[in-house]
């Protein structure tokens, strides 16, 4: 309180003096007794109070959580060593603008709230004692609900975004917002709707409790790659349900997608899959090509499921394969996304698990499961919230190719809404006369 009001009192006397020399040099020295010098420096002074009384507690805030000063050591005529202290200082507050209007009333309709904040210290400015302070910063400036994403800015800037996720529903395919040719919609983070480019897909593992949004995710991630252009890159989708439920059988009747159900099918499923994937990397091979253009999927919904199985025999010939798959499959174009409630390695062998580099992290108090992403500890500093404690629907996507952590939070589809979308699906893209897998 007493440093802003005495930044605010120099700020004052540092703003007039300035105000006033300038006046005077430009209009000359001997107009000093003019009333508009006074007038104009008044005007400055009224604006910096009123800069002072809107922002108070983001001028206050390096002050009250002590954000730390860089010191200077200056000793006075060899006398005495003085400390001057260089604080950050607040220089300005920046609205989140999504670029177009419509965007901007949906995002604000669903709850989806964003602003930044700029620090400058004119010495240095470390981004630490921010990143340290996150949960002080929220709890300070009133922020409730929101986390924190900080970025330094030209070696003496920082910039912190404060992010607040919808926390109500919105649905999948609203007005056709969440469509994007050769992308896959994810959720929303700090940056609005976030997609992932179909080339840069790798394998993806997904976790989190019961009811944690995992199957509502799988049916997002599918929706989206039926969606634009998506399915002419797309050789085929295999949805694998050992749960035997109902949840992706929806497809069934859509080109390109089949359904496998059963242990058995699972084992001959696979052999065809690494078939398919030695004929594919041999023809980059001969071909002396990286990466294969065209992409099959394999969505797993409750991965630990084979675990459970009593044939050990089956379970390994299964591991097996899939391992391979994990490590070969991304450069034949064969992604695996496997879902899972727990995981550890008496759930699914670690040479698998490894291989699945993006992993997304639901609402769980596993520490199994969050160190998948990270430490429990780092996820808390780093988005001010339990993961345990996380909504329906919310989770950290770790990008397994930049490494990249977000905070999402996923679009919902309701029945309503699958159903639709499916049958008008069936129609775009009807069966083809092929077998079944
Ligand atoms: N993004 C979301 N927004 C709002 N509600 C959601 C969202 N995702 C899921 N839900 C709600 O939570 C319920 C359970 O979600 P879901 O079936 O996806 O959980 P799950 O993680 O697959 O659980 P399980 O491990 O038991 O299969 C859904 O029926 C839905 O009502
Ligand atoms: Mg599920």
């Amino acid at each position: 309180m007493f440093y802003t009001f005495k930044l605010l009192v120099w700020s004052l006397l540092l703003a007039s003096s300035i105000a006033i020399g300038m006046y005077l040099g430009i209009n000359g020295l001997n107009n000093y007794k003019e009333i508009w010098l006074y007038v104009f420096a008044l005007f400055i002074d009224m604006g910096i109070v009123a800069w002072f009384v809107l922002y108070w507690r983001y001028i206050s805030m390096p002050y009250a959580l002590n954000l730390y000063g860089k010191f200077i050591h200056n000793t006075f005529l060899g006398l005495r060593d003085k400390r001057t202290v260089f604080l950050d200082f607040f220089v300005g507050k920046q609205r989140y603008s999504p670029g177009s209007i419509l965007l901007s009333v949906f995002y604000k309709s669903i709850g989806f709230r964003r602003f930044d904040l700029y620090y400058f210290n004119p010495i240095a400015i470390t981004k630490e004692p921010y990143e340290k302070n996150a949960e002080q910063i929220i709890h300070f400036l009133g922020l409730h609900g929101y986390s924190i994403s900080i970025k330094p800015k030209l070696r003496k800037i920082v910039k912190l975004s404060f992010y607040k996720l919808p926390e109500s529903y919105y649905y999948f395919d609203i007005l056709g917002f969440l469509k994007r040719g050769d992308s896959v919609f994810l959720g929303i983070g700090k940056d609005g709707f976030a997609w992932r480019k179909l080339e840069s897909l790798d394998h993806h593992l997904v976790v989190g409790e019961s009811g944690a949004g995992k199957s509502n995710f799988m049916h997002v991630l599918l929706l989206s790659l039926l969606h634009s252009n998506n399915m002419d890159k797309i050789n085929n989708i295999y949805l694998v349900d050992l749960k035997g439920g109902i949840e992706l059988k929806h497809y069934e009747n859509i080109d390109k997608m089949y359904f496998v159900y059963d242990i058995k099918k699972l084992d001959e499923f696979l052999d065809f899959i690494l078939f398919e994937m030695n004929k594919i990397l041999k023809e980059l091979r001969d071909k002396n090509i990286r990466k294969a253009k065209k992409y099959t999927f394999i969505f797993f919904d409750e991965i630990g499921a084979i675990s459970s199985y009593p044939d050990k025999k089956l379970r390994e010939s299964i591991f097996r394969k899939l391992a391979l798959i994990a490590m070969q499959g991304r450069a034949a174009g064969i992604l695996l996304f496997a879902f899972a409630q727990k995981i550890d390695t008496t759930i699914l062998p670690s040479i698998i698990v490894n291989n699945l580099q993006t992993r997304v992290l639901f609402k769980t108090s596993s520490d199994h499961n969050i160190n998948l992403v990270d430490l429990k500890e780092n996820l808390r500093k780093m988005f001010t919230m339990e993961v345990q404690d996380f909504p329906k629907g919310r989770c950290i996507y770790k990008d397994g190719v930049t490494s990249d952590k977000i905070l999402l939070q996923v679009s919902y589809v309701s029945d309503a809404v699958l159903l639709s979308l499916v049958k008008y699906y069936e129609k775009i893209y009807p069966k083809s006369a092929r077998e079944s897998a």
